[in-house]
């Protein structure tokens, strides 16, 4: 075995709590996508993939390290947005939770000396900086954009996709 059963426990923790965001933001997705927003719906179900993805890679892990895993309940996402700006803000506070999450894991992998997993969740720490980083961004356009919804979202897109594909390649599995 190549983790710890603590460790262990917090990263199935952990997966639960990946695949929640998943359903969160599918929650997100469809109250831009049922509002016309279709863009930040498009930007938030693949959000969504990605949370999946993020699961799959800690489940992988814990495999690949000898141990087991249970996916544990998962919490009821919330629905009741009463704006794209709750919405964005939901998402963002999501994330900012995420990243003190992701540092209690790397918190146990540095007293345990598991230079192993410190390696893994080095990536997850790269990755709460983009999002986090994301979801300021456009929670902030929304702010400034006010009613002005459909310009926030152009604006949003076209701006994340060029900043996409002046990174892209370097870090293709999010
Ligand atoms: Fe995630
Ligand atoms: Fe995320």
């Amino acid at each position: 075995m190549l983790i710890s059963k603590g460790l262990q426990t917090a990263i199935i923790d952990q997966i639960g709590r990946e695949f929640g965001a998943a359903m969160q933001y599918v929650n997100i997705a469809s109250y831009f996508t049922a509002g016309n927003m279709l863009m930040f719906g498009k930007l938030f179900f693949k959000q969504a993939d990605e949370e999946i993805g993020h699961g799959m890679k800690f489940v992988r892990y814990v495999l690949d390290a000898g141990g087991r895993i249970g996916v544990p309940a998962i919490p009821v996402a919330r629905a009741d947005f009463k704006s794209p700006e709750d919405a964005v803000a939901a998402a963002l506070k999501w994330e900012e939770d995420v990243t003190a999450q992701i540092n209690g894991l790397m918190d146990i992998a540095f007293k345990e000396k598991d230079y192993i997993a410190q390696e893994f969740l080095g990536w997850f720490v790269n990755e709460q900086l983009e999002e986090v980083s994301k979801m300021n961004t456009i929670l902030s356009v929304i702010q400034r954009a006010g009613d002005n919804l459909l310009m926030a979202e152009s604006y949003v897109m076209e701006t994340l996709a060029d900043i996409e594909s002046v990174e892209g390649g370097e870090k293709k599995a999010s």
